[in-house]
């Protein structure tokens, strides 16, 4: 295994629980316009653009593009109120040593979210200035399942793929990072099997761990 020289984090799911926000919002909306739609489906959606979550959401109900505007506008409105609350006390358990050990060893740190609120979500947090770079929906390159994103954040690091550990709560962000040939850590239930390494949840990871285990892989 070469050396680990970066780590990218997807955000919601990963960094602090936004993903249950997202639930929130389109549960909201789903059940105001009176569309069938429950956590199990909501799985389907974890990692996805708002705009494909919408797809998802559907089932393939038709709508004009209007409407799917006017509903995405409404969801994000739902999803910025909830996130209003939001303090640094949100951040996952373990997300804050996990990067402040990174910081300490000398690794480079990004963000890797298929978000519009990337910035808003981490100004809230307290970590505007605990990336080196970060990549999101306003980035301009294909969304996850695709390897981009992640590869458009390395360059932007300087460092490989192969040099780089990703971690994702979801199957589109294991499935970009291990087409982008990454290292992935997956984070509960919805990667397990699928990743390289796997954890329940942040608070489980160690930096050393994470190293180790990789190591063996070879
Ligand atoms: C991803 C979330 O990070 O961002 C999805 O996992 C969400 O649930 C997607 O739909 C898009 O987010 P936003 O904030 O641009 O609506
Ligand atoms: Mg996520």
């Amino acid at each position: 295994m070469p050396t680990i020289r970066a780590l990218i984090f997807d955000l919601d799911g990963v960094i602090t629980d936004t993903a249950e926000f997202h639930y929130l919002s389109w549960k909201q909306l789903a059940d105001e316009e009176g569309l069938p739609f429950t956590r199990a489906d909501n799985e389907a959606l974890r990692g996805v653009s708002r705009r494909e979550s919408l797809r998802r959401l559907l089932k393939g109900r038709p709508i004009d593009e209007d409407t799917a505007a006017a509903w995405m506008k409404r969801k994000n409105d739902y999803f910025l109120e909830l996130l209003d609350r939001v303090t640094p006390a949100d951040r996952l358990p373990g997300v804050t040593s996990l990067l402040e050990d990174a910081r300490r060893t000398g690794l480079r740190l990004g963000i890797g979210s298929a978000s519009k609120n990337v910035r808003p979500v981490l100004d809230k947090l307290g970590l505007s200035d605990a990336f080196d770079a970060i990549g999101d929906a306003h980035s301009e390159v294909v969304s996850k399942p695709a390897p981009d994103l992640f590869v458009w954040i390395a360059g932007r690091l300087d460092v490989y793929p192969t040099q780089t550990v990703i971690f994702e709560d979801a199957e589109a962000g294991i499935e970009a990072g291990r087409r982008g040939r990454f290292w992935t850590v997956g984070i509960g239930p919805a990667t397990d099997g699928l990743a390289h390494l796997h954890y329940d949840s942040m608070a489980a990871i160690t930096l050393a761990d994470v190293l180790t285990k990789l190591a063996a892989l070879g």
